[in-house]
C-alpha cells in the first residue's frame, strides 16, 4: 500500500477512514511476512508445479508438514495471493501472484523482497534498544542480509547491466570489451563484478567489501566460474580516503553501497583518489529527495525508511559511522560527492528500477 497522501487529506481522514486503513496496514504487513516465508521455503515454486492442489498435495511437492501449509494457505487466500474452490480443499495461486512471486512467463521474481520485511522484524529488540541508547545494530546480527542482498542484486542489478545501466555510458562497453581497471566498492557477494568479469575478460576487476562472509562466497565464485580476471577482498573501507591507491581504476562502481557506509564521505574521497583522470565512478544510490517532505509521495517511501531505520543506517552508526541513512537523497549526495572532489554529477533513472537513481560521476 504507497501511503501517499497530501497532508490536506490526512488531517481530514475520520477515525473510521484511519481505522480502515490501519487494518489494511497489518494485513499487509502480515502478507508480506507470510509471502517470505512461501519463498523461502519453495511453497510458491510447489504451487506453481502442482497447479490446483490440496494443501496436501502442496505440502507433498514442497516436502514440508501439511499443518503449516494449511495455515500459510489460509493467509494467502485472504490475502488475494491464492484462490481455493467452494469446498475450501483446493488451491491455486492467482496468474499475476504467480508471475511476480514465482517468475513464471518469464517475468521477474519479484518474492525475493518481502524478505526485507521479515528481517526488520528480527531485529526489533535490537533497534528499539538503540532507540534508547543509541549506537547501531551490526552486521552479525543479519545472518541472511548477504544472501538476500545477493538476490536483489541479481535481479535489480546484473539483469539490467548490459543492456540498461553500462549503456547510460557511450563507449563504456567498448572500453570494458578492449580492458580497463575496475573496482567495485561495497561489492558484497560481487554479483555485478562476477558478471562483468565473464562478460569482458580483456578488464581487470576487484571488489571489497567489509564482509569477509560476501567477499569469500563472491571468491568461490568466481572459482566455480573459472575467472582469473576478478578478485575480491574483505576489506574496511571506513579510511579509504588514506588507504585507496592513487589512480588505479579506470571505473569504480559502487551498487546501492555508498549511504550504508561508515563514512560515505570518506569512502567518497577514497573513489576520487582511486580514480584515474579520465575515469568514471558509476553510483547507483537510493532515489529519494534529502527533504521528507518531497518524500510523502515516494511510492516505496514507507519501506525505504523502515528498512534504513532498522537496516542501513543502524549498520552505519554500529561502526561509529555517520549513519547518513538510505533516504539522505539527491541535494546531499550531491554534497558528498562534490566534497570529495567531484565535479561533473550526471543523475539518471532508468525504468526497470524504481528504487534507485544512477549518478555518472566525474572529477
Ligand atoms: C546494501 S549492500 C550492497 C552490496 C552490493 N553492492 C550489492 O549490490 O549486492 C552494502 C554493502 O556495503 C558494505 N559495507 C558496509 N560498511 C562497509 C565498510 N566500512 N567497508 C567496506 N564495505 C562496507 C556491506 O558489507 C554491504 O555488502
Amino acid at each position: 500500500m504507497c501511503i501517499a497522501c497530501d497532508t490536506k487529506t490526512l488531517h481530514a481522514e475520520s477515525s473510521d477512514e484511519f481505522g480502515e486503513r490501519y487494518i489494511q496496514i497489518l494485513n499487509h504487513g502480515a502478507l508480506a511476512v507470510m509471502i517470505s516465508i512461501g519463498h523461502r521455503s519453495g511453497l510458491f515454486a510447489a504451487m506453481r508445479r502442482t497447479g490446483p492442489a490440496t494443501s496436501q498435495g502442496i505440502a507433498e511437492a514442497a516436502g514440508l508438514n501439511e499443518r503449516y501449509v494449511r495455515e500459510w494457505l489460509g493467509a494467502m487466500i485472504c490475502g488475494g495471493i491464492a484462490t481455493c474452490d467452494e469446498t475450501g480443499s483446493v488451491f491455486s495461486l492467482i496468474p499475476a501472484a504467480s508471475s511476480a512471486l514465482t517468475g513464471s512467463d518469464g517475468a521477474e521474481n519479484l518474492a525475493y523482497l518481502a524478505q526485507y520485511v521479515a528481517m526488520m522484524g528480527s531485529v526489533e529488540d535490537k533497534v528499539i534498544r538503540c532507540f534508547h541508547n543509541g549506537g547501531g545494530v551490526p552486521y552479525s546480527e543479519f545472518p541472511r542480509f548477504h544472501e538476500v542482498m545477493a538476490q536483489d542484486s541479481a535481479q535489480t542489478v546484473v539483469g539490467a547491466l548490459f543492456d540498461h545501466i553500462l549503456p547510460l555510458v557511450p563507449g563504456l562497453s567498448l572500453a570494458l570489451h578492449n580492458g580497463i581497471d575496475v573496482l567495485d566498492v561495497g561489492c558484497g557477494c560481487g554479483k555485478a563484478l562476477l558478471a562483468l568479469a565473464e562478460r569482458f575478460p580483456n578488464s581487470r576487476f576487484t571488489g571489497w567489501d567489509l564482509s569477509t562472509e560476501a567477499t569469500r562466497a563472491a571468491a568461490a565464485e568466481a572459482g566455480s566460474l573459472g575467472l582469473t580476471n576478478v578478485r575480491f577482498e574483505a576489506r574496511d573501507l571506513t579510511d579509504f580516503h588514506h588507504s585507496a591507491p592513487p589512480a588505479a581504476f579506470d571505473l569504480i562502481t559502487a551498487f546501492d553501497a555508498i549511504h550504508d557506509q561508515a563514512r560515505p564521505d570518506h569512502v567518497l574521497a577514497g573513489i576520487r583518489r582511486a580514480l584515474r583522470p579520465d575515469g568514471l565512478f558509476l553510483m547507483q544510490d537510493i532515489g529519494a529527495s534529502s527533504n521528507v517532505a518531497e518524500n510523502t509521495g515516494h511510492l516505496i517511501g514507507t519501506l525505504l525508511y523502515s528498512l534504513s531505520c532498522t537496516h542501513c543506517m543502524t549498520v552505519s552508526l554500529a561502526q561509529g559511522g555517520l549513519g547518513v541513512g538510505a533516504m539522505w537523497g539527491e541535494t546531499m549526495t550531491r554534497e558528498f560527492l562534490n566534497n570529495a572532489g567531484f565535479r561533473q554529477i550526471e543523475r539518471h533513472t532508468l525504468p526497470h528500477d524504481i528504487q534507485n537513481y544512477y549518478y555518472l560521476v566525474k572529477p
